[in-house]
Parts: C-alpha cells; structure tokens; sequence
C-alpha cells in the first residue's frame, strides 16, 4: 500500500504510539491545545499547569500523562488521575490530538490506553467532561462512540448556552451478568 504523506499506509489509521510523556513533548502539546482553537487562555493555561506537574513528578505524581507519538513527535496528549476523595473513581483532565492528524484515530488510541491503564489500577469507574456547546459537538460524539454516557449536565455552567456535560464509563458493569 502506497503510504500517505504523513507516513501512514492510505486509510488505515497512522501509525501512532503512545508512551508516558517526557519533558521535550512540552512545546508541541501546548502547540496541540492552542491550535484546536476550542479552549480559552485560562483553559490553555490550566491545561499547562496540569501538564508540567505530571512531568515533574511522573508516575509517583496525581496526573498520568500521555503522549501520542507519530514518528518521532507529539501529536496528542491524554492526563488521567484518581480522582480525589473516591475509592475507585478515575477522571480524564484532558484529552487533545493535534488538528492536522484529528479524526484518524489517535484519540481512540490514547483513550484505549488510558483505559487500560486505569484497569490495572482498580479503577471501576471514569469520568470526562466537556462543554455541551457547538464546538464540543464532535468531541461529545466521541466520547459516546467510546461507550461513555451522559450522566449529568449543568445548565450554563461554562457560560450562557454553555453546559457542562458528565460522561461516565464503568468498564466493569460490561462484564457483569444481566
Ligand atoms: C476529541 C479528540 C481528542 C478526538 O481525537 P481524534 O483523534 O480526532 O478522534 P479519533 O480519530 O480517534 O476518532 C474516534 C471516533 O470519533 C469519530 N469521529 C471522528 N471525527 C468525527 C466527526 N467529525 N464527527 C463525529 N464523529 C467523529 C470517529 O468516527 C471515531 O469513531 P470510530 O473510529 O470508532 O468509528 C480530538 O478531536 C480533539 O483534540 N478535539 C479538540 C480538543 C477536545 O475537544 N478535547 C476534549 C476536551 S473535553
């Protein structure tokens, strides 16, 4: 198959990996953040903070942070944690790909990851949230094709017309008998 001019084999989804983040990612995911043009520069700045705290302090840290990798260099990011005060509960902070490779897979992919890693620590149940405003529509379609379900919504939480949306898995309840 002839490959694609971002190294991938035609339609098939690139070739992405994903690993813990590193230090070096730090300009190319802020890059990601504000190129996605969805997020305000108090969101981009928060977002930033969550960043460098995980690449400070790792694995031992509250933030798990992963980055998507094509051929070399970043291309999305994806930070976990348990979420505080709950026995079990796991939330995902921040989900971003890169514009020019959206809609190819990468962010299946880091979800898949982030999930199987939230598995291995005892989590039973994840939460997401994001804006039920018009430029989160593509992204709360793909927390539902990921099996995530709206569980609560606040009213104008963001801004007026602007809701906060609570999606949430729990991986285990699949498993259970009906
Ligand atoms: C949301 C986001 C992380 C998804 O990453 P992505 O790499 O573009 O998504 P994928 O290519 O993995 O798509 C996964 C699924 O979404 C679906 N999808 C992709 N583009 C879509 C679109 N335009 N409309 C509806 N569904 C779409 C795909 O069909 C795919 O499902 P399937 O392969 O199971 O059929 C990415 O688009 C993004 O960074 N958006 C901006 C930042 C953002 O909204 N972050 C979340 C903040 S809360």
């Amino acid at each position: 198959m002839k490959p694609a001019s971002d190294g991938s084999q035609g339609c098939s989804e690139p070739e992405v990996t994903v690993r813990r983040s590193v230090p070096s990612d730090r300009e190319a995911i802020r890059r990601a953040i504000v190129e996605t043009d969805l997020f305000r520069q108090d969101e981009i700045d928060i977002a930033l903070e969550v960043l460098d705290d995980a690449l400070a302090r790792g694995a031992e840290g509250h933030y798990q942070s992963y980055t998507a990798e094509l051929r070399g260099q970043p291309v999305g990011w994806l930070c976990f944690g348990p979420t505080p005060c709950t026995v079990g509960t796991f939330d995902i902070y921040w989900i971003v790909v890169a514009p020019h490779i959206q809609a190819r897979g990468t962010g299946k992919k880091l979800m898949r990851h982030a999930e199987g890693l939230i598995a291995q620590l005892g989590g039973r149940m994840i939460v997401v949230e994001t804006s039920g405003g018009p430029a989160y529509h593509r992204t709360r379609q793909f927390y539902l094709k990921r099996d995530y379900r709206e569980e609560a919504r606040l009213i104008d939480f963001y801004a007026p017309g602007e809701d906060k949306v609570v999606y949430v898995k729990r991986p285990a309840a699949r498993e259970k008998p009906s």
